[in-house]
């Protein structure tokens, strides 16, 4: 019995990892990774979508493209989490041990920022301005569900930085 639920456990988490995932890869290589892709969220995604919230620009079209890019983005972060890369293996990360510990919670955080963007996608597509203010906010919730906005700021599943 305990063997089968490990058995589906750990086909999960290879689904979640995906077909090409890079847990062969050093570990400082994957944080340097995750690193990069969450860093580059807000100027290559995120901040034109918010131009568009904020009526500095009507590029509804660029909110949809931008957000299956974010989504696509969000999928290769995830891959990059692999267990052994907290920081007893890389000091410079600031992921908290929760990542690995919480899994559930964490898998679950991501795949909400994914839902949550792809959302904001469908409703620039549809045309609804409305649409996508409303759902604007529930993007900066799920960035929330594991760490504060600025940038040295913590939280469930990032370390502050001083
Ligand atoms: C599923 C959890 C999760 C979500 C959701 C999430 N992040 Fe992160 N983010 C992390 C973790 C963990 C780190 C620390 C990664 C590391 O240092 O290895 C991080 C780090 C960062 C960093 C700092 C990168 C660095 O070099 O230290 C930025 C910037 C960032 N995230 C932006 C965002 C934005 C913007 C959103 C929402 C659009 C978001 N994140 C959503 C987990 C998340």
């Amino acid at each position: 019995m305990t063997r089968y639920v490990c058995a589906a456990a750990l086909a999960v988490a290879f689904i979640f990892a995906g077909p090409t995932t890079g847990w062969s890869q050093a570990p400082a290589q994957l944080v340097e990774q995750r690193q990069e892709i969450m860093k580059s969220l807000w100027p290559a995604y995120y901040q034109e979508m918010a131009r568009v919230v904020r009526g500095q620009s009507t590029d509804m079209p660029g909110v949809a493209s931008r957000a299956s890019q974010a989504s696509e983005a969000l999928k290769k972060a995830g891959q990059a989490f692999a267990p052994g890369t907290g920081r007893d293996a890389v000091p410079k990360t600031r992921a908290t041990p929760a990542v690995w510990t919480q899994r559930a919670d964490f898998e679950a955080a991501l795949m909400r920022l994914i839902t949550e963007t792809d959302a904001i996608g469908s409703a620039a597509k549809s045309g609804n301005l409305d649409a996508v203010k409303a759902q604007w906010l529930k993007v900066a919730e799920a960035c929330g569900g594991c760490h504060g906005g600025p940038a040295k700021s913590g939280g469930k599943f990032r370390f502050e930085e001083p």
